[in-house]
């Protein structure tokens, strides 16, 4: 039932655990509205022959056989039957969208993060262990898998339609998706939002790997052809080199480089700002009253503007880092945040500020 809808509707493969989810909702609604249409389709076609006889005779029908269709009034019972139906029918499709929303919203625990960043008109991705890869994003199967998202020029949208996933890219803050995949595969990224005359080109991919094929990929040796289409716009230059650093280490050199370690300690000693060990994940009270949570969103809109939410207890002294740091760097800072969140201080002395140059973490050419 559910393969022979999806295929009338043309509706890609299912290939996330939300998919089917998201498709039997899409189901419901498209069901619900054609009955809906049906039904009045239904009721005019009945009315229009039933009427047709009185006025195709072109002559005024009986007083009291017009009298009698106009004064037909609906029972009261029926018309509340019919409101208190529309009701339960709006309430419950409420209810199943709304759950669904915030399942597709949260990322689990225990999630692998994947920093993407959006640029007209290509897709780069991050990962922790400090790799990088243009226009193909690689993950294992049946594992969570979080996005960290910016944009570095304009809105764009990251659409996998495979997955029924799209959110949102912008500039200056950080979105969130998540997916689980459940079959090994390639399976087509979109940018969903009108970003410019390279927008329908900003195409990439996802590489959905086995777990053996995973370690494998790890290991930096290429992955086995696997089913479905493969890009080959010029914009895919595939992976890049893998840098010797894991991604927090450069973090922890962005945070010497950008100075932030003159005001946040990473030894656990408050200073001018709060220390950043045990920050990600915590809960902090704010200047002006209210909580938040310290997760990615919260950290970049710190950087980017920093008065916006101020930590209790610390001057309102910090710069905005608006266009200092790239969304690469920006996501090299949380991992080393994150990494600060377990380990207990540890006092290591400070590398060295390297050159610009080498800090630049791209990995890729703007
Ligand atoms: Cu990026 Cu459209």
């Amino acid at each position: 039932m559910n393969e022979a809808l999806r295929r009338l509707l043309n509706l890609p493969p299912q290939a996330s655990t939300i998919a089917r989810d998201v498709d039997y909702l899409h189901y419901f609604v498209i069901g619900t509205t054609m009955l809906g249409a049906v039904f009045v389709a239904a009721l005019a076609a009945y009315y229009l022959l039933r009427h047709r006889e009185s006025v195709s005779k072109n002559q005024p029908a009986p007083a009291d056989t017009r009298k009698s269709h106009t004064t037909g009034a609906t029972p009261l019972w029926l018309e509340w039957s019919i409101i208190v139906g529309l009701l339960v029918l709006f309430c419950g499709w409420w209810v199943l969208g709304f759950r669904q929303y915030v399942r597709m919203q949260i990322a689990p625990d225990g999630a692998l993060t994947i920093y993407v960043t959006g640029k007209k008109w290509m897709w780069t991705f991050m990962y922790a262990d400090g790799t990088a890869s243009n226009g193909i994003l690689y993950v294992p199967e049946d594992q969570p898998v979080k996005l960290v998202m910016s944009s570095r020029d304009v809105i764009h949208s990251f659409f996998v339609p495979a997955f029924r996933i799209k959110q949102d890219v912008v500039p200056g803050r950080t979105t969130t998706t998540w997916f689980e995949a459940t079959d090994p595969g390639t399976y087509p990224i979109f940018c969903a939002e009108y970003c410019g005359t390279g927008h329908s080109t900003m195409r990439a991919q996802v590489v959905v790997l086995s777990h053996e094929d995973y370690e494998r990929h790890l290991e930096h040796t290429p992955p086995p052809d696997l089913p479905g289409p493969a890009e080959t716009e010029p914009g895919l230059v595939g992976r890049v080199p893998p840098s010797a650093l894991s991604l927090a280490e450069m973090g922890q050199r962005v945070a010497v480089y950008q100075g932030c370690l003159r005001c946040h300690s990473a030894d656990g000693s408050p200073h001018i700002g709060p220390t950043w060990v045990g920050l990600y994940g915590s809960t902090i009270s704010l200047e002006g009253g209210g909580e938040v949570l310290v997760d990615e969103a919260f950290m970049t809109e710190s950087m980017m503007d920093p008065l916006a939410a101020v930590h209790r207890g610390y001057p309102r002294v910090m710069p905005s880092y608006q266009g200092l740091l790239s969304v690469a760097e920006v996501g090299a800072l949380i991992e080393y945040m994150k990494r600060l969140r377990t380990a207990p201080a540890e006092v290591e002395p400070a590398p060295l500020p390297l050159a610009p140059a080498e800090v630049e973490l791209e990995g890729v050419a703007p």
